[in-house]
């Protein structure tokens, strides 16, 4: 399979899957327990439908968006992910080229792979940092400054992850940052030499945003879930997440919203925008899907609040029928990482490329010239 046969984001995950050592891939693809939340995410699309309008006078569409105060050139946001460089060498560079190049927001992880400084320095997009809080609030402030100095744009504060979800397929492979090989992975590693050769011959994996105060995660291998478990600050309370938006000063976003009386406190806080957000399915199994939840949020909070629909989307049509419910935009990160993962910068230039693609045609099929013009009206519940 190469490059080309990729047609939509089920190919690059298929790519992504032939090329990378299967611990990789699990902990990209993986969820937690018995992965029915990670499914569902995606699953809860196919139980709405479109209800086009026709002879709308299409000729010229506008699919562009503002959202966290910047435009967007479509309604969807790269979301923060860790690790990008382990996946491809080119990691997280690659990505912000290429939501460079389809003007894009792009946000890096604290666990991202590349620093703050470098993000901001050749980055013209507009980008956010996510923020983990640890329990060492010296790390916790020095990231924010060095995102203030950097003049980042935003700031998402993740807020699911007060313990690890259960990542049964991280546990089998025993993937860790940076990987290590064990037994049990060792072959899968050595199977895949254009990885392996890229792993040992490239840049080394570094947390360049983590490592000025722990060493975990770049020099000591780790897992993500003993590093959720041991370093990030359990005491984590909404006077932490007031006091953190009051010290960033700037566009604050409150990553893993779910329910209505969060998304409220919220907008209470102050907080300019929630991502409605379930962690691609990785921290709690069996919560509720995003797009299912959407309604119930927009109906309490839209308008005081934006409110971006994160996880699940593999199609055009799934940003469609996450405004026409009424989110502000859409996000996503498998939809770019499996792309990443198969095939770098042109991977994801190319994922980008069908999205932006599907997400033009749709509106036009749908009769919508601009974003605003897809209501609920033309959205039904099965
Ligand atoms: C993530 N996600 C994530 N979120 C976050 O706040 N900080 C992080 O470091 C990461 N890292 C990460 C790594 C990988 C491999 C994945 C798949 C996801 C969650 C991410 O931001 C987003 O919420 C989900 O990916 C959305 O689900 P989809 O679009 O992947 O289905
Ligand atoms: C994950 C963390 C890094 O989901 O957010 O793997």
């Amino acid at each position: 399979m190469r490059l080309s046969d990729c047609h939509n984001i089920d190919d690059f995950r298929r790519l992504a899957e032939a090329r990378l050592p299967w611990p990789v891939f699990d902990y990209i693809d993986g969820g937690a327990d018995d992965e029915i939340t990670k499914a569902r995410n995606t699953a809860a699309f196919a139980d709405a439908d479109l209800v086009p309008n026709v002879l709308a006078d299409v000729a010229e569409i506008d699919a562009s968006v503002t959202i966290l105060g910047r435009k967007s050139a479509l309604p969807l946001i790269l979301s923060p992910t860790a690790l990008q460089r382990v996946f491809h060498w080119q990691g997280e560079r690659a990505v912000a080229r290429a939501a460079e190049k389809f003007g894009l927001w792009f946000g890096i992880s604290s666990l991202a792979t590349v620093s703050i400084e470098e993000i901001g320095a050749s980055v013209s997009t507009p980008k956010l940092f996510q923020l983990y809080v640890h329990k060492d609030k010296g790390l916790n402030a020095n990231m924010i400054q060095r995102c203030r100095t950097a003049k980042f744009d935003a700031i998402a504060l993740t807020v699911d992850t007060i313990v690890s979800g259960k990542r049964e397929r991280c546990a089998r492979s025993g993937f860790t940052s940076p990987p290590k090989f064990g037994i049990a992975s060792a072959l899968g590693y050595a199977m895949k030499p254009r990885w392996a050769l890229d792993y040992v011959f490239r840049e080394k994996i570094a947390l360049p945003n983590l490592d000025t105060h722990v060493a975990a995660g770049s020099d000591q291998a780790v897992s993500i879930a003993n590093y959720f478990n041991t370093m990030l600050d359990p005491a984590l309370n909404w006077q932490t997440a007031e006091d953190i938006r009051q010290d960033w000063g700037g566009t604050f976003c409150l990553k893993g919203i779910m329910s209505v009386a969060d998304a409220r406190r919220a907008v209470a806080i102050g907080a300019d925008a929630i991502m409605l957000s379930n962690h691609g399915g990785r921290q709690l199994d069996g919560a509720r899907a995003p797009f299912d939840q959407l309604e119930e949020i927009v109906d309490a909070v839209g308008g005081q609040i934006e409110i971006i629909c994160d996880g699940g989307v593999r199609r055009g049509s799934h940003v469609l029928k996450a405004l026409a419910a009424g989110a502000n935009c859409a996000s996503g990160g498998r939809l770019y990482l499996y792309a990443l993962a198969a095939a770098g910068q042109a991977g994801v230039e190319r994922a980008l490329g069908l999205l932006a693609d599907e997400i033009t045609r749709g509106m036009k099929l749908m009769g919508a010239a601009t974003v605003s013009d897809l209501t609920r009206d033309q959205l039904r519940r099965r």
